[in-house]
């Protein structure tokens, strides 16, 4: 792909694709973090005498006009995020779009109403990419985390003008490509989370490519049960115990070490300061549930991790959100983050809740980098093409 800063801008209409689908409570955003690392990429056109015209989506409206998916709350966060003046238009193709980019003023940018109010969006529409091409001079695609949907604004309309990727796509490829594509090894990967179910693809692909996998949170306890080990009233996917076994046995063939817990903390409430204890993996008592790994399983991942060159993480190990059943998370994320200050480890991590459990641990700022991707971050882990990216590859 080609990369924003080998543009020539000057004088040019340039319509990014941005992922600013962010957290809005009364009208207010309550976490900006995707606004300011879309930002340098908007600064950029603009110093190089460019106009930004942003394209987004902003939640699921299903290709209907829904008042309060609007994007138009979003302006006051995104001037403050660019320091340029943001014009809104109520419309991502059409007459009233075309007229806004014509009347915009110099240095300023213009923010086109959420793309997924037209059905076409989603269905890849040619018609409304080529309409939405009539808006723009280059088209430049800054929203890694949207490019595993094939939609017109991240698909069929990078085939239809000059593109290039943003400065935050190219900083997300560059590092999950440090991570896992020409990694420095050895590569442990720590994936976590509830279900073994939803991430079955992303362990398969790992095994193949990781010298460690760490299985935390609610799935080990599958993994567990796959083993023959009783795990009380802990959360489970019994029906997945012959899956458990397959992945178990692809690792051991392709020589990737498989970390499970040994030891775990068990409590009879999933409640914040619920009483507990530490007992063996193969110890929950039938009455208790498995919340966290315990001391010694906290030890054989540090273990792993100081001996390791590359991290990447999606997936808390325990119930991080309520404590003490966050420790084994915290330290993970606390130890990674020093060994990648001290320059021994690239830690990359991405996900829905693992960049949640990370900021808690006060380890995110550590990290090498953090994604700013959910799905697409899981897909490309799992090995699969993103359209969007594809697409800007021609
Ligand atoms: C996200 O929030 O992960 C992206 O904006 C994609 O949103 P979607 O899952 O609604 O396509």
């Amino acid at each position: 792909w080609t990369a924003l800063d080998t543009m020539d801008l000057a004088g040019k209409r340039v319509l990014v694709r941005v992922d600013i689908n962010v957290p809005v409570e009364d009208g207010r955003v309550t976490d900006d973090t995707r606004i300011q690392r879309v930002a340098p990429t908007i600064k950029d056109i603009l110093a190089a005498g460019g106009t930004p015209i942003l394209l987004a989506h902003f939640s699921r409206p299903k290709g209907k006009v829904v008042a309060e998916m609007s994007l138009r709350p979003l302006v006051p966060a995104l001037e403050a995020a660019f320091g340029a003046p943001v014009t809104f238009v109520a419309d991502c193709r059409g007459p009233a779009a075309e007229a806004a980019v014509q009347g915009l003023p110099a240095g300023g940018v213009l923010l086109l109403e959420n793309t997924r109010f037209h059905a076409g969006e989603e269905k890849n529409d040619a018609d409304l990419a080529a309409e939405m091409a009539k808006l723009g001079d280059i088209y430049c695609n800054d929203a890694f985390s949207a490019a595993h949907r094939a939609h017109a604004s991240t698909e069929a309309l990078a085939r239809l003008l000059p593109a290039c990727a943003g400065r935050l796509m190219q900083a997300e490829l560059t590092a999950l490509e440090a991570a896992l594509g020409q990694p420095q090894r050895p590569v442990t990967a720590v994936v976590g989370g509830a279900k073994v179910s939803t991430k079955l693809e992303l362990l398969g692909n790992l095994v193949g490519k990781v010298d460690n996998l760490v299985i935390g949170g609610g799935m080990a306890n599958t993994f567990l049960a796959a083993q023959g080990i009783d795990v009380g009233k802990s959360l489970c996917e019994h029906d997945m115990a012959d899956t458990a076994r397959e992945i178990l046995s692809k690792a051991e063939a392709q020589g990737c070490k498989i970390i499970l817990p040994v030891d775990v903390v068990v409590a009879r409430e999933f409640k914040a300061g619920a009483d507990n204890e530490t007992v063996a993996a193969d110890a929950c008592p039938a009455d208790a549930m498995i919340l966290d790994a315990g001391p010694q399983t906290v030890a054989a991942v540090a273990d792993t991790l100081s001996a390791s060159k590359t991290l990447i993480w999606n997936g808390p190990m325990g119930a991080f959100e309520i404590a003490p059943f966050d420790a084994a998370t915290n330290a993970a994320a606390q130890q990674a983050a020093s060994l990648t200050k001290s320059g021994a480890l690239v830690s990359v991590a991405g996900g829905g809740d693992t960049v949640a459990a990370l900021n808690q641990a006060g380890a995110a700022a550590d990290f090498t980098y953090i994604s700013t991707a959910g799905g697409a971050f899981l897909e490309w882990m799992e090995g699969k093409t993103l359209p969007g990216v594809a697409a800007l590859e021609g």
